[in-house]
């Protein structure tokens, strides 16, 4: 049904207004000559039913060009049409998944060339975007390599079919702790990843636990499946796999990375995944972390841990992606000392040159964990000689759980832009990220999904656009999160004006206004213990997870100074640590994140922190029911299912907002005692 969410961005609707739409009914034929590899069948059958979508019309398919126009795709080398469409220096600056797109302008014939199968199919979908959004295909003259090598999904699934953090239903991978029958939608969910440029996926939860130790054995043929599937979109299988399998399901009695049994154990493991899928990516591994087993058991480090399954892997081209998500969840409140924001830089840091090169360290773009605001992690680019990618999470458990809108391509492009310094000045994330600036053969992105087996795949139909957005920013960080917005929302809505505009102003609203109305000014959670949603100021203030506010009847936030705090910031380059360090120059957005300061303490905004919270909330709660207000300006503009499910969430988020407000504001009126400066209501 048109209005379920289900083909996502790739409607392929029928193009029948715009400027352009005479120009594409001239395409219906296609002329490919590897018709046999698998990544070309899946970019042909995707061209062909784009194109009968968008003309309406039956598309032909041959080995050469029989009538003009035509779209010619193909690998270089492979064939005359492909070959006399480019010139050599349009080949040769194409690299392993980049391609060639151009218009012959005598002839019309659009031309797709790529070094690999894979790069054509990224080409197609490439063209199919033009048409999907309504653009001109006259004089096309593309060239695009990705700027990350790696472009990664991890998905929290658990064979049970429950998914970790997961707002969206329950897994489309797995059910009663069996590999799911339903290849469809598998399949379906491929093509949307290739479509976003997606290149690599985990297909299992980081906290691997009894049955799932297993898809490295028994369930090996089901995960040969699984790869074959994603094989044919060019995407890469990994597998997260439990530190201790040797233990759970090898019979030894240890996982102790320096014995021999133990590695030869994994040896054989990796010998016998091979076997069965040889273009296997490798391990995800979430070690010595909330309650997982590692190497710190042994006395050993992760270095010593890592290292081990990556010489497991090393003869067959594997990799280890090694999580940092590494700190005491058993921190003792009374104790001020430890502070878990510097746990991934004291663990890690020290280790650098210690691992193998087929090892990638993952480092969460933040110090916590994915809260709404962060300071960018230290440990990103301070380990010039390993393997690093970032890691982000697309679900919203810190975000609104895809019941409130949160579109966080905004967050994200913050996070690239933010200069570390640590090379001198321009020292970007992005750079770092894209492996420009230390070189290291490996390097990227990686991300949380959000989908569930909800028909609209994300819960939020709205929350398709950081699914979405998520892929495009790891093909090209260039990107602003406006384009990005703009072109998911045509794909998938359409070109009608009011409606795109109103879209694009929500989402791009969103995530300063779930900000406004959660926990102020850096200082982080606030929300409900273990399931995340909604307030409660001191759901962890008093537990062993070390995520503090330290609120009391002066003031609030976290000292995190190297002159009278837990030291965090001299993880930074020093012209960074002294831009957190002093009060005058930190930003009031990370204020309560570096420094404990009094309510009547005047930010740069010339608010006290007290008044910046009431301000804030009551502002947010307005703001968060004004998206409502705008959407139902849309009603009759976009399908009836559509507007239906969007306003039941936005009119939930509005009511939810007053909650948070309310809770926010009545919690800090109570700890300071100073009123609100416009005497609104607080209870
Ligand atoms: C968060 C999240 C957990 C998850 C963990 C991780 O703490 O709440 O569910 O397992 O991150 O990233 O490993």
């Amino acid at each position: 049904h048109p209005g379920d969410g289900y083909l996502a961005w790739l409607q392929y609707r029928r193009i029948t207004a715009g400027t352009n739409v005479d120009q594409y009914a001239a395409y219906n034929h296609l002329v490919v000559t590897e018709q046999d590899d698998v990544v070309i069948r899946s970019a042909v059958n995707e061209l062909t039913q784009g194109m009968e979508g968008i003309t309406g019309r039956k598309v032909s398919i041959s080995g050469k060009t029989e009538t003009t126009p035509s779209i010619i795709i193909g690998t270089f080398g492979t064939g005359l049409a492909i070959d006399k469409s480019f010139s050599t220096g349009v080949s040769d600056a194409v690299k392993a998944e980049g391609y060639a797109l151009q218009t012959d302008s005598i002839t019309g014939n659009i031309a797709i060339g790529a070094a690999t199968p894979a790069g054509v199919l990224y080409g197609v979908f490439h063209l199919l975007r033009i048409m999907g959004t309504g653009g001109s295909v006259h004089n096309l003259n593309i060239l695009e390599n990705p700027v990350n090598q790696l472009r990664m999904i991890n998905q929290w699934d658990n064979m049970d079919g429950s998914v970790e953090r997961g707002y969206a239903g329950k897994s489309i991978f797995y059910e009663d702790n069996r590999v799911t029958s339903n290849l469809q939608r598998i399949q379906d969910y491929a093509r949307l990843l290739a479509s976003s440029g997606i290149n690599a996926i985990a297909i299992n939860n980081v906290n691997v636990h009894r049955v799932e130790s297993r898809l490295l054995t028994e369930f090996l043929p089901d995960v040969a499946k699984l790869a074959a599937i994603f094989r044919a979109y060019a995407i890469k299988l990994f597998l997260s796999v439990n530190y201790a399998s040797t233990i759970e399901i090898g019979g030894l009695s240890s996982a102790d990375p320096l014995d021999s049994d133990v590695r030869e154990w994994w040896r054989t493991a990796a010998s016998e995944i091979y076997a069965e899928i040889p273009d296997f990516g490798g391990f995800l591994v979430k070690a010595d972390s909330e309650n997982r087993p590692g190497p710190f058991t042994y006395g050993r480090d992760h270095a010593d841990g890592a290292n081990m399954l990556a010489e497991a892997l090393k003869p067959h081209g594997g990799i280890v992606i090694w999580r940092c998500f590494v700190y005491n969840c058993k921190q003792d409140w009374r104790d001020r000392t430890t502070d878990r924001a510097r746990a991934a830089y004291d663990h890690f840091q020290p280790l650098d040159g210690r691992f193998m090169d087929n090892v990638i360290l993952q480092v969460k773009n933040g110090p916590i964990d994915f809260q709404v605001r962060e300071p960018v992690s230290p440990l990103l680019g301070a380990m010039p000689k390993t393997n690093q990618v970032i890691e982000f999470q697309i679900a919203q458990e810190y975000t609104g759980q895809q019941r409130h809108v949160c579109y966080l391509i905004p967050q994200w492009k913050k996070i690239m832009d933010f200069d570390t310094q640590l090379q001198g000045e321009g020292t970007t994330i992005q750079r770092i990220v894209e492996g420009d600036v230390h070189g290291n053969p490996y390097s990227g992105f990686a991300a949380v999904s959000n989908i569930g087996n909800d028909t609209n795949w994300t819960g939020h139909l709205l929350a398709q656009a950081n699914l979405y957005g998520y892929g495009r920013l790891a093909w090209n960080p260039e990107m602003s999160a406006e384009e990005i917005a703009m072109e998911w929302i045509t794909l998938t809505f359409g070109t009608n004006e009011l409606l795109v505009q109103t879209i694009l102003n929500i989402l791009m609203n969103s995530w300063v206004i779930y900000e406004s109305y959660t926990a102020p000014l850096g200082v982080g959670f606030m929300v409900n213990p273990d399931h995340h949603y909604g307030p409660n100021v001191d759901g962890y203030e008093y537990s062993m997870w070390g995520t503090y506010h330290f609120a009391d009847c002066y003031g609030m936030g976290v000292d995190r100074t190297t002159a009278t705090g837990t030291g965090y910031t001299s993880q930074y380059a020093r012209i960074n640590m002294e831009l957190y360090e002093s009060l005058e120059s930190c930003p009031d957005e990370l204020l309560l994140f570096f420094h404990h300061v009094p309510y009547n303490h005047v930010l740069h905004s010339g608010k006290t922190v007290i008044q910046h919270i009431y301000d804030t909330h009551f502002e947010g709660a307005e703001r968060a029911a004004g998206l409502l207000d705008a959407w139902k300006l849309v009603k009759g503009q976009v399908d009836e299912e559509a507007y239906q499910h969007v306003a039941n969430r936005l009119a939930e988020q509005a009511e939810h907002a007053k909650e948070w407000r309310d809770r926010i504001n009545t919690y800090f009126l109570r700890k300071s005692g100073i009123a609100d400066q416009w005497g609104r209501t607080i209870y």
